[in-house]
């Protein structure tokens, strides 16, 4: 162990003391760590990368070390700054403007990162979407958001119907192709012209920098709208709950398709100026130890789905690998069980710390710190600035140890301001001050929150949420299939499965292959994380009289559960 290692776990944290932390902090406070214009203006890309490659201190500090299965580069601030920039360049020669969504569907690579951050630099707003996506995701999602450009990758265009999203004017594509038409451009060449210099678009806090598309139990995924102003929260965050410090190298597992691969692993750790580890491709545990001994990682940010993996992979795996480096090592997405919670202090000697939060609160809310005493099971406390009660549905705070809607009062730097298209959905958020958040916890006495479960049908599977009315209606593309009703399933490794429940049209017969063919259907027509592992075929699906699928009703049969109030099944 060194001495870095050991100096962190006697107690030298960025928050000294949590208590002190949330009577003392405002977020104002945290405006004068940011550079601003001339013009009293910003931009979360300066912030992140160009004030760190301006500074002659850390200009050549390895700020992303990228490591895949056949690819292993890293790249300096001054790098970051300089490949933005010229990408930015492109999008401006390209008549992209302020406003603009550009979207990106691509794997992990650098050339994600400065088309990220050109994005950002040109004042539009990014919409990242997670490579695993088929067809119909990727058009729900470019049509809903009405984006003019696309930067993806020749093998993943099959996957975009370009015919059927008008408003999508230009791709980007990485990588070798056959293109000739005037939609397409060529990223390496357009790159190899463009100048290393830009002027950056200098915009408000209030204006848009991201869209995040996640799902509701109903309705087609939506788009939930980030705002510059975010980076306050990331900023703070990463200090007071990853403890990020100067010479940490830090990790964070989330694609960029997830919230949690943007806040935490783009804006995060580079808005502190920290070396940040991005692991593209799939792996192994084996793979996964790998990265965090080969490169040194000191602070390690990922999700109970991936410890479970690791935990499967048996303490052998993990004895095979010097893991001495990583000093603090945190969760989110979902529960973070008893078992794994003590896999972590078996492989690490450390204690995983749990933090609560969502796509649409764009930041850390309800954390454990180093600074404060850990009750395993619970999500921790609030995050200094951030007022979390658990209230009725009337919006009025209940006592403590009573079970309810987790809420938080509104007006925290990272809150989604808009759902894209549809003001109706966002203003369903609030109940008076509060968000409400679609969780149920409840607060002990001493203040800490712990998780109860979702208070609506979205599906937590492998830590990714999924809205039951997508895989519904996908299902009943499907020629075979009349009604389909989705619930989650309880599963110890992934935490819930998605479970299927369908009736079949007049003419086919239940067999193994059809429902192998039904859920090869949803895979390759939206994503493998949505596809059902478990179909199973009923004479008729519940609803109520207005024609509402009757999940809980599935769910409550699925579980053998009293099935509770049917007075509003249909006959
Ligand atoms: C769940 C973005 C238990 C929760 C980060 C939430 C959690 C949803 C935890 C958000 C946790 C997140 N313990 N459940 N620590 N963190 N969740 O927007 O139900 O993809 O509402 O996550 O994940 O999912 P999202």
């Amino acid at each position: 162990m060194d001495v870095k290692t050991l100096a962190a776990r006697k107690g030298e944290h960025n928050m000294k003391d949590y208590k002190e932390a949330y009577e003392k902090f405002d977020w104002e406070s945290v405006k004068s760590q940011f550079s601003w214009s001339e013009t009293g203006k910003v931009n979360i890309a300066h912030e992140a990368i160009d004030r760190h490659a301006d500074n002659p201190d850390k200009k050549d500090q390895v700020a992303l070390i990228y490591s895949a299965p056949d690819r292993e580069e890293k790249h300096t601030f001054e790098d970051l700054k300089f490949s933005s920039n010229k990408f930015a360049n492109v999008l401006k020669k390209y008549d992209v403007k302020k406003g603009d969504r550009v979207f990106l569907f691509m794997p992990r690579s650098p050339e994600f990162y400065a088309a990220f951050f050109g994005i950002l630099k040109v004042g539009a707003i990014a919409g990242p979407l997670f490579e695993a996506f088929m067809e119909q995701a990727v058009r729900d999602r470019l049509e809903d958001s009405e984006a003019t450009m696309l930067i993806t990758t020749p093998e993943l265009l099959e996957r975009v119907p370009l015919e059927q999203l008008p408003h999508l004017k230009q791709v980007v594509l990485v990588g070798d192709h056959d293109k000739t038409s005037d939609t397409f451009i060529d990223y390496h060449k357009e790159m190899d012209e463009a100048s290393k210099d830009f002027d950056i678009e200098w915009v408000d806090l209030e204006d848009g920098m991201l869209l995040h598309y996640t799902s509701g139990s109903t309705g087609k995924p939506k788009g939930v709208y980030h705002v510059h102003n975010a980076m306050l929260q990331h900023y703070q965050t990463a200090k007071w709950v990853l403890d990020l410090q100067e010479d940490d190298v830090y990790w964070c597992t989330a694609d960029p398709g997830w919230v949690t691969g943007t806040s935490y692993g783009i804006f995060a750790p580079w808005l502190n100026g920290i070396t940040n580890v991005i692991r593209g491709g799939r792996f192994t545990p084996d793979d996964w130890y790998s990265t965090l001994s080969n490169h040194n990682v000191s602070v390690w940010y990922s999700a109970p789905t991936a410890f479970r993996k690791l935990m499967g992979a048996g303490a052998e795996t993990a004895q095979k690998h010097d893991l001495s480096s990583v000093r603090h090592i945190l969760s989110v997405g979902e529960p973070l069980n008893p078992e794994v919670i003590s896999w972590g202090m078996k492989a690490f000697d450390l204690r995983i710390h749990d933090t609560w939060w969502m796509t649409e609160t764009g930041g850390m809310m309800i954390c454990n710190y180093p600074a404060m005493d850990m009750r395993p099971g619970s999500m921790g406390k609030p995050f200094p600035g951030i007022e979390a009660a658990i209230v009725d549905n009337d919006g009025n705070e209940l006592p403590a140890n009573q079970m309810g809607n987790l809420a938080l009062k509104k007006g925290w730097p990272s809150m989604m301001r808009a759902v894209w298209n549809n003001p109706g959905k966002y203003e369903s958020y609030f109940l008076g001050d509060w968000y409400v958040s679609g969780d149920s916890a409840y607060q002990d006495e001493d203040g800490y929150f712990w998780f109860q479960g979702r208070l609506d049908d979205v599906i937590n599977t492998s830590g990714e949420r999924v809205g039951p009315f997508e895989v519904e209606s996908k299902l009943i593309e499907h020629e075979a299939v009349a009604e389909a009703g989705v619930i989650g399933k309880p599963d110890p490794e992934r935490g819930e499965i998605i479970k299927a429940f369908i009736t079949l049209r007049d003419g086919y017969e239940e067999s193994d292959e059809l429902l192998e063919e039904i859920r090869q259907f949803v895979k390759t027509g939206l994503s493998a994380h949505a596809a059902p592992r478990e179909i199973e075929i009923k004479d008729s699906i519940p609803k109520t009289r207005s024609g509402k699928i009757m999940r809980r009703l599935l769910k409550s049969w699925e579980l053998g559960l009293p099935t509770g109030d049917t007075s509003t099944l249909e006959e």
